[in-house]
């Protein structure tokens, strides 16, 4: 029987991601049984302390107990049975994990700072466990060891949909942090330019900032941009105008890469512009059809908006067609609703990131980490980033900023305890 649930969970399962789901269906249940929505009109019995103390302990078990199920994923993973773990039973999507999770002490972190537990009429939402989960990163990552490579998305990480990074963006300084502690950065980013000049425009803010800093030029090097997903790669050099100069292909293409024939990149654009220019046409969208050498997309004409469904519905259609068409499954393609506009580039982010751990001379998936804000899993180009390395999921360039303290104030915390 196909129940009204079974048609809209088929009709939106690229919406939801289902380990997040997974864990807010857990936590849902000590919710129910220990939060006390009529305490505030029957003020009698447990404190609210009382209660957030018992609901607090009974969440944190259970991020214990799925922390355990991670590990047992991991074990598996080690002996290539990750297909029969429970998680994978219970989680059908969930792909690898590069680190363990430190999901109870996560739980307690952001519980002092969201006050989850203290809720009696709102039980712990998607973003609390989101932002739960980006902590538990984190904490693996700066508990296992210095954190080698942290890589950015731009739009909506860094800066707003369509903005640029200018001098007075607060993650400045907090990049710059990272890179006095010797990470290595890259911004990893589906604008896709071939000059230096447009990349320039787009992040002059950090750009200038780590020109006139007191960074040894050496560190100054630990700096890269990966451009159009993984087409274009540019690194920061002081005596350049535009303070970034093209990396040599031979120093940051992978070998899988170099196979990516021209005939077939030019077919795979030319199947997805027919399909954009098809969608355009079907729905009235007020477009203009942008082609590069390594993307095509869609963008609205001056002073028009598409609504927030056809750019899905655009976009979920050109992922089928490309999906079932042979070049499709020879070439990784990505197809993406950018907010207002929507792209198939060549390459995805995975393969960004995996230029810039070879570019750093080999940086391993468990020490690098990409924030990006597009992680459903169609329509949304970070979320291939999952294949090369951990992730924090985040919803706005001060979200980012947010994660960075958090990632500064471990650190401390690290290396406390070592002394
Ligand atoms: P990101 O969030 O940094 O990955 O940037 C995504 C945005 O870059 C898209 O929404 C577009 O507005 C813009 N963009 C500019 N050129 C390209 C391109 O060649 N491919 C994809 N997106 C592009
Ligand atoms: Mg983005």
């Amino acid at each position: 029987m196909t129940t009204r649930y079974r048609v809209e969970y088929a009709l939106k399962t690229h919406r939801r991601d289902q380990l997040i789901e997974w864990i807010k269906g857990l936590l849902a249940v000590p919710f129910v049984l220990h939060s006390q929505p009529t305490a505030v009109f029957e003020p009698r019995g447990e404190t609210v302390d009382q209660m957030a103390t018992q609901t607090q302990k009974r969440y944190a078990e259970i991020m214990r107990d799925v922390e355990d199920i991670v590990n047992d994923h991991i074990n598996h993973q080690r002996t290539g049975t990750h297909n029969r773990s429970k998680l994978k039973l219970l989680v059908p999507s969930v792909a690898n994990f590069f680190t363990p999770l430190a999901l109870h002490d996560a739980f307690i972190w952001q519980d002092q700072r969201r006050f989850i537990s203290y809720r009696r009429f709102v039980p712990p939402s998607f973003n609390d466990i989101r932002l739960l989960l980006n902590t538990a990163q984190v904490m693996s990552l700066v508990r296992g060891g210095p954190l080698e490579l942290v890589t950015f998305d731009g739009d909506v990480t860094l800066y707003d949909d369509g903005q640029s990074l200018t001098p007075e963006n607060p993650a400045i300084p907090r990049i710059m942090r990272l890179m006095r502690n010797g990470t290595r950065i890259g911004i990893v980013t589906a604008a896709g330019y071939t000059e230096a000049r447009r990349y320039y425009e787009r992040l002059h803010g950090l750009l200038d900032a780590l020109h006139v800093s007191d960074l040894t030029p050496a560190s100054k090097q630990n700096l890269v941009i990966v451009g159009g997903e993984s087409n274009y790669c540019f690194r920061f050099a002081g005596d350049s105008p535009d303070l970034l100069k093209p990396v040599p292909r031979k120093d940051w293409l992978l070998d899988e890469m170099r196979l990516w024939k021209e005939s077939d990149i030019t077919e795979l654009l030319d199947i997805a512009e027919a399909s954009l220019r098809d969608t355009v046409k079907n729905m009235r969208m007020v477009a203009t059809i942008v082609r590069k050498d390594r993307a095509v997309g869609i963008i609205p004409q001056p002073g028009h908006k598409f609504s927030r469904e056809t750019l899905e519905e655009t976009v979920l259609i050109a992922q089928k067609i490309l999906d079932m068409s042979d070049v499709g499954s020879r070439l990784p393609f990505c197809a993406f609703n950018g907010g207002n506009d929507v792209f198939v580039d060549i390459g995805d982010k995975s393969w960004g990131v995996m230029a810039c751990q070879r570019f750093f001379g080999g940086i391993e998936a468990a020490k690098t980490l990409h924030v990006g804000d597009q992680f459903l899993s169609a329509g949304a180009n970070d979320f291939k980033a999952r294949l090369a390395c951990t992730t924090a999921w985040i919803a706005s360039p001060a979200e980012t900023v947010q994660l960075l303290d958090e990632i500064t104030e471990l650190d401390e915390m690290q290396q406390r305890k070592k002394r």
